[in-house]
């Protein structure tokens, strides 16, 4: 018996993908939708081939004019609004597209919202919010310096949705991931090594499969334990856990609230790369690199307000990240 029918946009996705399998498995009733801008159907397919009933998919923009005629649309309870674009490089360059696919596919999904009367979403910000702070771990409260045109779009989405939620009696959550890694335990859909974003664990990935000879680290001389840039990398299964908490205490907020969906441990590159060796039995090459522009030295979250409110707490190691993320590339075809 389906539970709930959700609406999980950048269902293709890497974390959309992977929330929209474990929903599956949840046994929800899942209608995804996705343009594939940074993803194909290939997703889809991998999804269906082990959940076929009670998923129903949709390629389409946000952007698009008849988003209010998707089918039985007014069944939905909540939706799950993960798509956006995501690389900072590129939306340096293409701000009016960045600004134009995430800041007004947000307003268009409100509008859908209130076409369909749907009133819940749970809205996929980022740590990227925060840009460079002083004090570490960073919460909730910290004044918001976004540091990217990307950063700036998630910014600018949170205060839309606070304002529409406050307006319209919506009950809105933000999630503010900090930086995700690894693969779903049933290691069906992996990060993507033909991204353009440039993640460190693409970068990883790619190498380790042969397709680069070494990485560079960027940055030898920060402040920081070893010299090399720290951030709380959270397992995706952590994150998608966190979506379904916060999906279950959405009704006691009080229309729009953000948490911070990080472990609260901060992690160096060279941290990073010697578990990703150690666990895989790699050697990855590296070398130094100067400092990436628009980088920060340190980034890492106090998670106690998704600890408290939500009743969530990441669980994962990073040993458990790393091992994931790289035997579920393996799964993919060559
Ligand atoms: P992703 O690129 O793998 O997934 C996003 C999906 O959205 C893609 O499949 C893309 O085709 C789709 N999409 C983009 N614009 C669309 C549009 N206008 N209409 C329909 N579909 C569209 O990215 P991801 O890593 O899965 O990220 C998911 C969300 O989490 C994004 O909102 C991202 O900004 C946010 N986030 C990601 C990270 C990270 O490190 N991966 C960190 C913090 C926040
Ligand atoms: C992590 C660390 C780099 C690549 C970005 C976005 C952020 C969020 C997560 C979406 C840093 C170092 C990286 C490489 C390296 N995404 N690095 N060599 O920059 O923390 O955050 O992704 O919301 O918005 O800005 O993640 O994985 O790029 O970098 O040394 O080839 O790895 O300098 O210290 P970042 P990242």
């Amino acid at each position: 018996m389906a539970k709930n029918k959700i609406l999980v946009t950048g269902a293709a996705g890497y974390i959309g993908g992977t929330f929209t399998y474990e929903a599956l498995k949840r046994g929800f009733n899942v209608l995804g939708i996705d343009n594939f801008s940074n993803s194909s159907y290939l997703q889809i397919e991998k999804i269906k081939k082990k959940f076929n009933k009670n998923f129903f998919f949709l390629k389409k923009d946000l952007l698009d004019n008849d988003l209010h005629k998707i089918d039985n649309i007014s069944e939905v309870d909540a939706i799950f609004h993960f798509a956006a674009l995501k690389s900072v490089p590129e939306s340096e360059n293409n701000p009016n597209e960045y600004f134009k696919n995430n800041v007004e596919g947000t307003r268009r999904l409100l509008n859908l919202m209130q076409h369909a009367s749907i009133n819940k979403l749970i809205f996929s910000s980022s740590a990227a919010v925060y840009g460079d702070q002083d004090r570490q771990p960073i919460n909730e409260l910290a004044e918001l310096k976004p540091k990217s045109v990307y950063a700036d779009t998630k910014k600018i989405s949170e205060d839309i949705l606070r304002d529409s939620a406050e307006s319209n009696n919506l009950k809105v959550i933000s999630l503010r991931y900090f930086n995700p890694l690894g693969s779903h335990k049933d290691k069906v859909i992996s990060e993507s090594v033909e991204s353009s974003s440039g993640n460190i664990m693409s970068m990883i990935l790619k190498s380790a499969i042969g397709l680069e000879k070494k990485i560079k680290v960027f940055g030898k001389d920060y402040s920081t334990r070893d010299g090399t840039g720290e951030r709380d990398y959270i397992h995706i299964n952590d994150i998608i856990e966190g979506h379904f908490k916060a999906y279950k205490k959405i009704d006691k907020i009080d229309c729009y609230d953000n948490f911070n969906l990080g472990t609260g441990r901060s992690i160096s590159v060279i941290e990073l790369l010697n578990t990703f060796n150690q666990v895989n039995n790699k050697q990855i090459n590296y070398e130094f690199s100067p400092r990436r522009n628009g980088d920060l030295a340190i980034c890492y979250a106090d998670p106690s307000k998704a600890n408290d409110l939500l009743e969530w707490e990441a669980e994962y190691s990073l040993e458990e990240m790393c091992k994931d993320a790289w035997e579920a590339i393996q799964n993919e075809p060559k």
